[in-house]
């Protein structure tokens, strides 16, 4: 008997018009097996306030929220892992990513995250490790691997599709087998945590 396929939550980082993510985000979600189930998350599609809460979700993780974040906050509950799709921003992410992380907390909690990274020179790596380590602050595991697209505009055609996509695809495949081992192993985990 196969196992239950995991919940995957591909997150399109970025939000400003004429935006490249989604076509990242395609492509990423083509290569995802039947070992997940995928959802694809535009944050664009949330109203994300810059303004946070006055208590800290550490401290109230079921905050009221706006009305136009909820579908945001119910899909990330659902996930059992993220792929986080994220351009580099000055050598960061973008600030919607920090907002819809800022804006949850038990979401992110022992839950797994890859990366998938594009933009100039630098491939979405800068932005990648900063979102390491807020990750590790909400108690997720980032995984080691990851798809990086350095001029991601020399590597994609006129139609979104890739010139030559076999790195790529090995390169999805090994950080995909790396979110399944760990989502399956915290999936078992928190179940555990919450039947003691
Ligand atoms: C505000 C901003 C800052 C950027 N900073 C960088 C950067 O530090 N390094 C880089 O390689 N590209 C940088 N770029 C170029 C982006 O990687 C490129 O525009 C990419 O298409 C952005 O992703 P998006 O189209 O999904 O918004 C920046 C773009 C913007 C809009």
């Amino acid at each position: 008997m196969s196992a239950q396929p995991l919940k995957l939550a591909i997150i399109i980082g970025s939000v400003r018009e004429g935006r490249f993510g989604p076509v990242v985000a395609n492509w990423i979600a083509e290569q995802v097996d039947d070992r997940f189930d995928v959802d694809i998350i535009d944050l664009a599609e949330a109203e994300l306030p810059a303004a946070l809460p006055p208590v800290p979700p550490a401290l109230d993780p079921d905050m009221p929220r706006p009305a136009g974040m909820s579908d945001l906050t119910e899909r990330l509950a659902a996930a059992d892992a993220y792929l986080v799709v994220t351009p580099d921003y000055n050598r960061s992410y973008p600030a919607a990513l920090k907002s819809a992380i800022d804006w949850h907390y038990t979401q992110w909690d022992a839950k797994t995250i890859g990366f998938v990274g594009y933009s100039g020179a630098s491939g979405g790596l800068l932005a990648i490790e900063h979102l390491r380590q807020v990750f590790n602050e909400l108690n997720a595991h980032t995984v080691r691997n990851y798809v990086s697209f350095p001029r991601y505009y020399l590597l994609f055609d006129e139609s979104g599709r890739l010139r030559e996509p076999a790195e790529f695809e090995e390169a999805a495949r090994a950080m995909l087998d790396q979110v399944h081992w760990w989502a399956s192993a915290l999936v078992t985990a928190r179940s555990a945590q919450v039947a003691a």
